[in-house]
């Protein structure tokens, strides 16, 4: 990598660079634009710049260490550079690294494909592979679509989703999102759907349930992320009441659509949150931990129902036109297989269980100490810390998770929700010192 050298900074505006860090932070905002960042704040927010990794921990320019506390932004699962998972990459770099799946196929792909199909819990499964878990959603929603058309049924065109519901970024994804985000910009461009309550209200699935029967014949869909609403500020729900309404779909035939891009791939305790819940969506959605955190794969999983309704004539209207450059890359799907072999060779499930326990334990004792949590809300590894604050505007999510980071944890808030995202193989002395830290940066920002 090479040295921090600025020099794309206009001369004059340059500014006083102390630090290995402060030059690649300048290099950074003159070049990059970050996601979900206000830039003209961005390297007064003291961001990390990663260099390198190490098992959980991130690498900084100037050699600092933080333990990865959010899995980076819920992806990583089994830890950074992981010895087997390199050489799965390297390994298939030895063969190819990308062809098109678009009417030809790859061999990695495939063994991939295979690998995942008694996995998922969806019956007799096809696979549409994209990079990032909003197109995973997007085609979910196009296929479920063309699904109803292609067997020549009017009508079903409309989709019901959940108040805090957050599905990606793109303009389907965003549509059967709930808002919010700072994205109220886009509404114009959100088609309308019918929305149930969330998982903060206790009647979400009776609502769902009622709805689901009285609109049926006009859904296309139904859209969930089973058990956990994750970027609203993790919402917990109960599995019963997913297979409430997921058994309301089925009756009055209506597809369900599992969005698994945040809860699957062990994060709640099982492969998957369907598994738990009992139910075989008929399309579901993964991403972020597919790869194990390595790369840039997502999937759109058909049921063979679903499949099968777009078999037909060759070139015809069956067929469903929609596709990316990137879609099953062979690198990928390669570091994908082995990410899926080494879940069970290295037990990670009962670890995210036993670990999950000692977070819960450890979350208690913190909460009965610092009365500005207002609410602790888990499933498996995936846990929001409610933060309290007497008035708006202090900001404590930021400036706790900042503090955090200060210490060596990484951390990012959503809002006033501090979100706590281990890696699935932390060790327990890594679970203690994440609440330890998590602990003093509440002391520092809210008083002790
Ligand atoms: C449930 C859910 N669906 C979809 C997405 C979008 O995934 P991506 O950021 O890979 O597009 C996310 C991202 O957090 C998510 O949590």
């Amino acid at each position: 990598m090479n040295d921090a050298e600025p020099t794309s900074t206009p001369a004059g505006s340059r500014p006083t660079l102390t630090s290995r860090h402060d030059q690649w932070v300048a290099r950074d905002a003159a070049v990059v634009w970050h996601g979900f960042t206000q830039m003209a704040a961005y390297a007064d927010n003291a961001p990390v710049i990663v260099e390198a990794a190490e098992g959980r921990e991130l690498i900084d320019v100037d050699g600092r260490r933080y333990l990865d506390a959010i899995s980076s932004l819920w992806v990583t699962t089994l830890g950074h550079r992981v010895p087997e998972l390199d050489r799965a990459a390297r390994d298939q770099l030895d063969r190819v690294a990308h062809s098109t799946l678009l009417g030809n196929g790859n061999v990695a792909t495939i063994e991939l494909a295979e690998a995942l199909a008694p996995r998922v819990p969806v019956s007799e499964p096809h696979f549409l592979f994209a990079s990032d878990g909003a197109a995973a959603v997007e085609q979910a929603l196009k296929i479920a679509f063309q699904f109803w058309t292609n067997q020549g049924i009017t009508g079903r065109t409309r989709y019901l989703a959940l108040g805090g519901a957050y599905h990606g970024d793109t303009i389907g994804s965003i549509s059967v999102g709930a808002g919010g985000f700072g994205t109220d910009v886009f509404d114009p461009l959100r088609f309308p759907v019918l929305r149930a309550p969330g998982y903060d209200d206790p009647g979400w699935a009776d609502t769902a349930v009622s709805l689901i029967a009285g609109h049926a014949h006009e859904l296309a869909a139904v859209v969930i992320e089973p058990l956990v609403q994750g970027a609203v500020g993790m919402w917990i729900t109960d599995p019963q009441s997913v297979e409430r309404v997921a058994e309301a779909c089925r009756e009055q035939d209506v597809l369900l659509i599992a969005d698994e891009v945040a809860t699957g791939f062990g994060r709640t305790g099982t492969l998957f949150a369907s598994d738990q819940c009992a139910i075989r969506p008929d399309i579901m959605c993964i991403g972020k931990g597919l790869t194990g955190g390595y790369l840039a794969m997502a999937a759109t999983v058909a049921s063979r129902r679903v499949h099968q309704a777009f078999l037909g004539p060759d070139l015809s209207e069956m067929t469903l036109y929609h596709g990316h450059s990137f879609s099953g890359n062979a690198l990928a799907a390669a570091v994908a297989r082995r990410h899926l072999q080494l879940f069970d060779e290295l037990e990670v499930l009962p670890n995210v269980r036993a670990r999950a326990a000692q977070l819960a334990a450890g979350l208690a004792t913190l909460a009965e100490r610092h009365p500005a949590i207002g609410a602790i809300r888990q499933r498996g590894l995936m846990v929001g810390v409610e933060m309290d604050p007497p008035t708006d505007g202090l900001r404590w999510g930021r400036r706790i998770c900042a503090a955090a980071v200060r210490r060596g944890v990484l951390l990012r808030p959503l809002g006033d929700v501090v979100v706590l995202m281990p890696i699935l193989t932390s060790t327990p002395e890594e679970i203690d010192r994440i609440v330890g830290v998590l602990g003093e940066a509440i002391d520092e920002v809210c008083g002790p």
